[in-house]
């Protein structure tokens, strides 16, 4: 009988290690997301992004961190090609969106920005009910039946953990809610469309902690099914939620690492002083 105990043990023991192995094969394997090769873009003569090779995974977060005017914001919105809307702006090398070049794939915008949704800085719901807000992008796909409209609505909103403090009043005007509540009306927007990435430039620096708690968690929650790259000037919330951290420096990246690495044995200097406060 002990024979008996000591062999299952070892089999238990050995199915834990199967498991572990597993679970670092599957680490490993994570679906790249994006990936940028050599990306240069330029505003006329000034030079925003040199040369940035970047790789993002599925179900991470991605802290974008650095000083003001480094080229954050201008990297973020590249990736979705919200660039193009400014008419000085050329780019020179590429940026693959699940192996597909996102400018000569053929991929067209609407299809590229229905998968990379994006929240910014301050929340910027339309001037429309909360209902209408979440509702929007669906219907601009074609979604006409209520009853599936209403799904979505609900849907979202559950998912950006605000349906039980709007769920009684998805009439109101979406302008009436608090600045918090708002931006996470704007993630549900987002998410109602069911993008495959998460861009967040900024998202709750213009929020108080409590929002800025329900916002992290969020996110927390959001990378089970998406990949999420937030750009961030608050150093502990990079380093709060992130998983990979890459640190921008006049237009381009210094170092981009695990978030761990990044905080706690960066290989540059300048990586250090910057997530020490010494700068920017
Ligand atoms: N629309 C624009 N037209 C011309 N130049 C621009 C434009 N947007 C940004 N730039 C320039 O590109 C550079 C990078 O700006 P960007 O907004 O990407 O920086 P950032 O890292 O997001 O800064 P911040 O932390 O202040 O938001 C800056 O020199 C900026 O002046
Ligand atoms: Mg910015």
């Amino acid at each position: 009988m002990a024979e008996l105990n000591s062999v299952k043990t070892k089999v238990n023991i050995g199915t834990q290690a199967a498991d572990a192995k597993r679970q670092t094969i599957i680490q490993e394997d994570k679906e790249i997301v994006f990936q940028s090769n050599n990306f240069n873009l330029w505003y006329g003569d000034n030079h925003a992004l040199q040369d940035i090779n970047l790789t993002f995974h599925e179900n991470d977060i991605n802290a974008i961190i650095g000083p003001s005017g480094c080229g954050k914001s201008t990297f973020v919105k590249s990736l979705n090609r919200m660039t193009e809307l400014v008419p000085i702006v050329r780019t020179e090398g590429d940026i693959q969106f699940r192996g597909d070049d996102i400018f000569t794939s053929g991929m067209s915008v609407e299809e590229l920005r229905t998968r990379v949704g994006m929240v910014f800085q301050k929340p910027n719901p339309f001037p429309k009910s909360i209902y209408d807000n979440v509702a929007y992008g669906p219907r601009v796909h074609g979604i006409k039946k209520k009853s599936v409209l209403d799904e979505v609505v609900e849907k979202s909103l559950r998912s950006a953990s605000i349906w039980d403090e709007v769920k009684d009043r998805l009439n109101d005007n979406a302008d009436g809610l608090s600045g918090g509540q708002q931006q996470r009306i704007c993630i549900a927007r987002a998410l109602a469309v069911e993008p495959e990435v998460i861009l967040m430039d900024e998202p709750t620096s213009a929020l108080d902690p409590i929002s800025t708690t329900k916002i992290e968690d969020l996110m927390q929650e959001l990378k089970k099914d998406y990949s999420i790259i937030i750009v961030t000037h608050n150093m502990q919330q990079a380093a709060r939620v992130s998983d990979r951290t890459s640190f921008f420096y006049q237009g381009y990246v210094v170092e981009s690492d695990d978030t761990n690495v990044i905080f706690e044995n960066p290989s540059d200097k300048r990586t250090e002083d910057y997530v020490s406060g010494r700068f920017g």
